[in-house]
């Protein structure tokens, strides 16, 4: 079990995860919008959709009242947060499964789609979750990946913190300790966020093609890969 999984198995974690508000509710909400439009661009109406680390089912949830698929699977390292979207989420088109993205899985079927939302900045080695996508897909299947970046460089991710900062108006006196807080918070919380580059490399190094940034706004940011058809 990795660390990210073990805090978020924590019970008491898991439910305050799930009853409190995400960290920026706007932010979260325009990043659900560009998933879920790049997905309807991309696969055709009643395709099959795989989500990893759909935790308590936030984007799930979006995923099925687009009514746009016939099968969606939303799999989870952690058990509590994969229990507290099946309590919500009851519709047959939709079922469960725990999955660590960290490890070798298979889909029973070749996917449309793979969507992941503030889940594999988790995942210590990109390259090996990404390739474990790739091969779940169909050719010309589409990886969507709303993820927490850090800046590119110590300036720039020095920026995103004041404005993380801004988001959770922290007296202007207290911003250079609750930065220091939140950091050691992502640290706890398992976080290895690495800046846009990586991810858009790496998913290239995958065997993906067509990878791009089609939406950022400070530490988050909607990534693009297509599985190659050839
Ligand atoms: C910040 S939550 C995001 C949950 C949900 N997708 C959302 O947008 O609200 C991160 C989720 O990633 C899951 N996670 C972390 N590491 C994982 C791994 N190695 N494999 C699968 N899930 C993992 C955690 O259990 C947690 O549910």
């Amino acid at each position: 079990m990795t660390d990210a999984i073990r805090a978020y198995h924590d019970p008491d974690r898991a439910r305050r995860y799930h009853t409190q508000h995400a960290f920026d509710p706007p932010r979260k909400a325009r990043m659900f919008e560009v998933m879920l439009d790049t997905l309807r661009a991309l696969i055709p109406a009643g395709g099959r959709v795989l989500e990893l680390g759909a935790g308590s089912g936030d984007f799930t949830k979006v995923l099925l009242d687009s009514g746009f698929f016939s099968r969606i699977e939303a799999t989870d390292g952690a058990e509590e947060m994969l229990s507290l979207a099946q309590s919500e989420i009851t519709a047959e088109q939709v079922s469960f499964r725990l999955l660590d993205f960290t490890r070798p899985w298979s889909a029973p079927e070749p996917l449309d789609a793979i969507v992941s939302s503030m889940a594999l900045h988790h995942a210590p080695d990109k390259l090996f979750s990404f390739q474990q996508a790739f091969q779940a897909l169909r050719p010309g299947g589409v990886l969507v990946i709303g993820d927490h970046i850090a800046g590119a460089t110590p300036h720039t991710h020095r920026l995103i913190s004041l404005e993380r900062a801004r988001v959770k108006q922290i007296p202007e006196a207290q911003v250079p300790d609750w930065i220091l807080q939140d950091e050691q918070a992502q640290a706890a919380q398992g976080n290895i966020c690495e800046p846009l580059d990586v991810y858009l490399n790496v998913l290239q190094q995958a065997g993906f093609m067509h990878v791009d940034c089609l939406w950022r706004d400070h530490w988050m940011a909607v990534v693009l890969a297509l599985k190659p058809y050839e």
